[in-house]
């Protein structure tokens, strides 16, 4: 053991000192090696087993978690046990949980390639949701079930997920109260998904896309945003500022994606004007779809010059070019560290957005031959990956703080997440209920929490590079499902190339 060590310790400063050499001789230095951006991708899936609702199975590894939610929807008659809880609290959206889903299924589609031995963890976490999806969209004809737990009530409670007492009311969307926006989304998920299972799973792979186009055809057929009929327990949450617009587009585009079929093809061009197309929007998150839907379509007219997705590229570029300081459409802001800055809530969520809309574009540019035109300026695949790696580098430690906003990565990471189950003692090691309120003294203690989120990014910091390391302080220090998700494909990549 010893002499294991000491070799280990010699192999790793030859490394070091050949990787200092390298980055001396060519100028392209990196914190970190294929290796960590492999160890980090293993640790950005293995993060979902934590977010787990439902009956855990025995390939569980995350083992301080235990079965939660166990009937959800029995009060509707309805089985809803199963899928993801958002972030630090025990309620199921369904709007975050089918664009987590998207953008995990969209990080393998583009970079699966890219992590073989990742690969089956990947589709498990994908399909954790796609079932609970498919069931919410198939238990009762003409509807969707869009919510479990009603969040004003969750949040009263600083509870594990496995002693939850509060309210499981089941939140639904129907001809009669529609919710565009959900549905196009999950209908985005579900198509996406279809691809990632079409060779490993085929039968599986078309129902995901045969429920995706029913699914499309409620959201589309019944037009209305499932904020209006479910303000009071959606709104601030998940509230749908941008509308469904943009859900629709992207939904018939993952759809047309999955499937070439003409009839998805023909209600792009004929609505894509009217649903964002020509909007130059910058921002890509659970809410807003548009510059995604971008990215994804311009695909087509890189590949297949296909005319009437010119637009698209045209948009793209637009986008990107904005990120690219110097260029004369640039308008992102970032702080003194580097780090890409929307805002003081979750900010870590459109910074993984962004690196992986960076890195697909780059891969359709450089796919064929192509670059992003700002203004006069040429903008190379080359250029975009390299922006999409710093803003990857510093979430992982290689920032001001010296600290990695990846939870059980690095030597210096949050100790103080704000997530309930992971703030609270465990089940295995006490196993007696631990009431509502009688929760809250875990969630102001001072001390690191007990269980180890591994995997899971926080919030992070804020304008100037600085974080509290504070449980209550949610902003900063909460994990999300969406923020993960296209990180996943970010860290393929890079530990691949
Ligand atoms: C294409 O999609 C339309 C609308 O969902 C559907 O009616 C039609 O059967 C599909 N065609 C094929 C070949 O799958």
């Amino acid at each position: 053991m010893g002499l294991k060590m000491a070799s280990a310790t010699k192999y790793s400063m030859v490394m070091q000192i050949l990787s200092l050499i390298l980055c001396l001789l060519t100028l392209s230095c990196s914190a970190f090696t294929s290796k960590d951006y492999a160890d980090a991708l293993a640790k950005s899936i293995l993060f979902y087993e934590g977010q787990r609702s439902g009956k855990l199975p025995s390939s569980q590894r995350l083992t301080w978690r235990g079965d939660s939610g166990l009937s959800d929807g029995s009060s509707y008659h309805v089985d809803l046990v199963g899928g993801y809880y958002d972030a630090g609290d025990n309620v199921k959206f369904g709007l975050p949980m089918a664009f987590t889903t998207t953008l995990l299924a969209w990080s393998v589609i583009e970079f699966g390639n890219s992590m073989p031995s990742q690969i089956g963890n990947a589709r498990a976490a994908i399909r954790w949701s796609t079932d609970y999806l498919l069931k919410a969209a198939t238990a009762t004809p003409g509807t969707l079930y869009v919510q479990v737990g009603d969040p004003n009530m969750d949040h009263k409670c600083w509870e594990r997920p496995e002693d939850m007492d509060t309210p499981r009311n089941v939140y639904k969307v129907s001809k009669q109260n529609p919710g565009s926006d959900v549905a196009a989304e999950t209908a985005a998920a579900l198509a996406a998904a279809s691809i990632v299972f079409k060779d490993s799973d085929p039968s599986y792979s078309t129902k995901l896309l045969q429920t995706a186009m029913k699914v499309f055809d409620f959201a589309d057929s019944y037009r209305g945003s499932y904020s209006d009929s479910l303000s009071s327990v959606v709104c601030p949450f998940y509230c749908s500022y941008s509308g469904y617009h943009d859900e629709l587009l992207w939904g018939a585009s993952w759809i047309h994606r999955a499937s070439n079929n003409a009839s998805y093809l023909a209600y792009i061009q004929s609505n894509g004007q009217t649903m964002g197309a020509d909007d130059d929007d910058y921002s890509f998150s659970w809410d807003d779809k548009r510059a995604g839907t971008k990215v994804l379509l311009s695909k087509d007219f890189l590949e297949k010059n296909t005319e009437e997705f010119q637009l698209y590229k045209r948009h793209s570029d637009n986008y990107i070019c904005s990120l690219i300081p110097g260029t004369s459409s640039f308008q992102a802001q970032y702080t003194p560290g580097g780090l890409f800055y929307k805002g003081s809530e979750s900010n870590l969520q459109y910074v993984t957005s962004t690196a992986f809309l960076l890195l697909t574009y780059a891969k359709y540019l450089s796919s064929n031959g192509g670059s992003a035109s700002c203004g006069t300026s040429t903008v190379t695949a080359e250029r975009l990956i390299s922006l999409a790696k710093k803003q990857v580098d510093y979430i992982l430690g290689d920032n001001p703080a010296k600290m990695s906003y990846m939870v059980g990565f690095g030597d210096k990471y949050p100790q103080h997440v704000h997530h309930r189950g992971s703030s609270l003692p465990s089940v295995r090691t006490h196993p007696d209920h631990i009431a509502c309120s009688n929760g809250f003294q875990y969630l102001y203690s001072a001390s690191p929490n007990p269980n180890v989120l591994v995997g899971a990014i926080l919030g992070g910091p804020n304008n100037r590079d600085s974080f509290a390391d504070d449980r209550n302080n949610y902003q900063q220090s909460e994990p999300a499902t969406y923020i993960n998700a296209p990180f996943v494909g970010a860290l393929a990549f890079f530990s691949a190339n």
